[in-house]
């Protein structure tokens, strides 16, 4: 049994600090993707207490028909199952495989709105063998909730997860 999350205050950098080994120890000799994601999702939820917190995976399809994010493990209100590539700010993500910040999501245009609360934004894509294969998107009640420092770290997060 996973022993309980030690939640500290401090500045963000601090609190990645803690937060890191412990999503390391949660992760290790773990290999089940969906649990792995699981508990990161409920470890960013547990520190930081954004409003939602959790992933989107490539589902790769065959044929005629494109592949989407679906969602995945995450904390937080139900959200939208499916999103196209180069649509909202996760596809976008998706779609440039680079990490997007928008500290006010009225202002990023086609930002897919799953809850009339979210404010501000942040998506980190998982890149592996030089492909998207999901991303973890992080949403605030707050306004220009996130910043480099929270993608340096998220950054860092993601890359802990074998997929
Ligand atoms: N806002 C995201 C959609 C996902 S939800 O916020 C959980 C977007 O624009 O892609």
């Amino acid at each position: 049994m996973a022993d309980d999350l030690r939640i500290i205050t401090g500045n963000k950098a601090e609190q990645y600090q803690s937060l890191i080994p412990q999503i390391r120890g949660l992760l290790e000799g773990e290999t089940d993707l969906v649990a792995n994601l699981a508990n990161t999702a409920a470890a960013l939820k547990e520190q930081f207490g954004w409003l939602w917190v959790g992933f989107y995976v490539v589902k790769k399809t065959f044929g005629p028909v494109q592949d989407e994010l679906v969602v995945g493990p995450f904390q937080g209100p139900v959200a939208c199952t499916r999103i196209k590539k180069g649509r909202g700010v996760c596809g976008t993500s998706w779609a440039e495989a680079k990490t997007i910040i928008v500290p006010d999501v009225e202002k990023f245009p086609g930002h897919i709105a799953c809850s009339s609360l979210s404010r501000s934004e942040i998506v980190v894509p998982v890149i592996r063998n030089n492909e998207v294969v999901a991303v973890l998107d992080a949403d605030s009640e707050k306004l220009d909730q996130f910043d480099l420092i929270d993608q340096r770290y998220l950054e860092e997060i993601v890359n802990l997860i074998q997929f």
